[in-house]
């Protein structure tokens, strides 16, 4: 199954021109890397009306895997998991339990990202942190299971 990717950095900065985006082009190298095909890609500002649309609009052009980065942390404008939870289906919480277990063996300041993957729409999200290394480096402590979540979230629920 070829994974179809969405990019969204998530940064009031970057957005306005402020400093160059690092963060979507190093998800981006990283997506190819695992052979995924990635269809679309956005700098946007941390407003949760701006985070939802794009998300929704990534699902709906079909991308299987949505890769946020940014926002996840402390700072007042930092919103992406509200924003995220507010249009999500579930949550998937191994998913930040993972990253953020395995980022601490890297620096303690792991612990401040409120990471998070969930379903929305038909589409697996992952908000990961906002420095480019951090987001490369918790995609990939996710990375095996992902094939399998985007498979699974691609399927019509089922009321049983
Ligand atoms: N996770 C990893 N793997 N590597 C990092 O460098 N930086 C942390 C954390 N997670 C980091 C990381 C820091 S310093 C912060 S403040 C939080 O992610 C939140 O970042 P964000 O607000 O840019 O999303």
């Amino acid at each position: 199954m070829q994974i179809t990717v969405g990019i969204i950095t998530i940064s009031d900065r970057a957005a306005a021109g402020e400093y160059s985006d690092l963060g979507g082009p190093a998800l981006k190298e990283a997506a190819e890397k695992y052979g995924w095909q990635v269809l679309s890609e956005a700098v946007i500002p941390d407003e949760i009306s701006r985070i939802q649309e794009t998300v929704r609009a990534f699902a709906d052009q079909g991308c299987g895997l949505i890769l946020a980065t940014g926002g996840t942390g402390i700072a007042a404008r930092d919103v992406t998991p509200e924003a995220i939870r507010a249009v999500m289906r579930v949550e998937l919480p191994g998913f930040g339990e993972t990253m953020r277990r395995e980022s601490m063996k890297i620096t303690p300041n792991a612990i401040l990202s409120r990471s998070l993957a969930a379903v929305v729409e038909r589409s697996l999200i992952l908000a990961l942190p906002g420095k480019p290394s951090g987001a490369v480096e918790c995609l990939s402590f996710v990375a095996g299971a992902i094939p399998h979540a985007v498979a699974l979230a691609q399927r019509v629920p089922t009321s049983c």
